[in-house]
């Protein structure tokens, strides 16, 4: 596979990088309202879904032929649990707009053979909508991409992981105490999410610069999984200054 370049944009604050990111997330929706978006969740991206949801609020910005993938659930995590990421996207981002919540696919966390949940994943993702047209993606300050923990392959697919201990620190701030963080978790793979048309990853703050500059500058190795994201023809980063700090 030959290496590409990713493009970066540095931005001023976390402010700006939602609204770049919105910018790109309305124009394709804007120009293909039936396009496939991969989802995130995280603090990151709160500040572009509230951009989106003012758009719907204040435009009447139409959502609803657009679908969405995202990228991750905890294991054992329902969907009504408030810490689930389908309760955090529905918190967040869908419960505002009107996007067709059967066009909403989230992996279910308390499915009983996590092996064929991952797969139907796949199979409707791929099958029925043709693909993830334009994907949104974090990185952990270990640098994994969804819940790919350093160690992951560039031919994973959509599959049930263990955390790793930094992903379980930097996660419990969202929980009451830290063993209350699930130990693991089903995510789509890197082999996966190299498939999307277009990636845009966003990261802010000065905890994110290492993984930023190892995926941009380091070896591409599975010791950094956002490495990988430099096989992909189409991608930004658009990252705040002090994740761009030791660039
Ligand atoms: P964060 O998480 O947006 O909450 O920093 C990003 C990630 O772990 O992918």
């Amino acid at each position: 596979m030959d290496e590409k370049t990713i493009q970066v944009i540095v931005c001023e604050d976390k402010k700006d990088v939602g609204f770049k990111a919105f910018r790109i997330f309305s124009d394709a929706i804007y120009s293909n309202p039936e396009t496939v978006l991969g989802l995130a969740t995280g603090s990151t991206p709160v500040e572009m879904y509230k951009q989106l949801i003012a758009l719907h609020k204040e435009k009447g910005f139409n959502f609803s032929k657009t679908a969405s993938f995202n990228l991750d659930e905890y294991f054992m995590l329902a969907s009504d649990h408030p810490q689930s990421y389908r309760y955090f996207m529905n918190d967040v981002l869908f419960n505002h707009i009107n996007i067709d919540k059967t066009r909403t696919h989230v992996l279910n966390g308390v499915c009983k053979t996590p092996q064929s949940e991952c797969q139907q994943f796949e199979e409707i993702l791929f099958e029925q909508y043709g693909g993830v047209d334009l994907q949104l993606l974090g990185i952990g300050s270990n640098g994994h991409i969804a819940f790919n923990e350093p160690g992951s392959t560039l031919d994973s697919r959509t599959r049930i992981v263990d955390l790793n201990q930094q992903t379980k620190k930097d996660n419990a701030r969202f929980f009451q105490k830290q063993e209350d963080v699930p130990t693991q978790a089903l995510t789509m793979g890197i082999g996966t999410i190299l498939e999307a048309r277009k990636i845009v990853l966003l990261a802010t703050g000065e905890n994110k610069a290492e993984a930023i500059n190892d995926a941009i500058n380091g070896p591409i190795t599975p010791d950094v999984p956002a490495s990988f994201l430099r096989y992909h023809p189409d991608c930004v980063f658009i990252v705040d200054k002090d994740a761009a700090a030791i660039l």
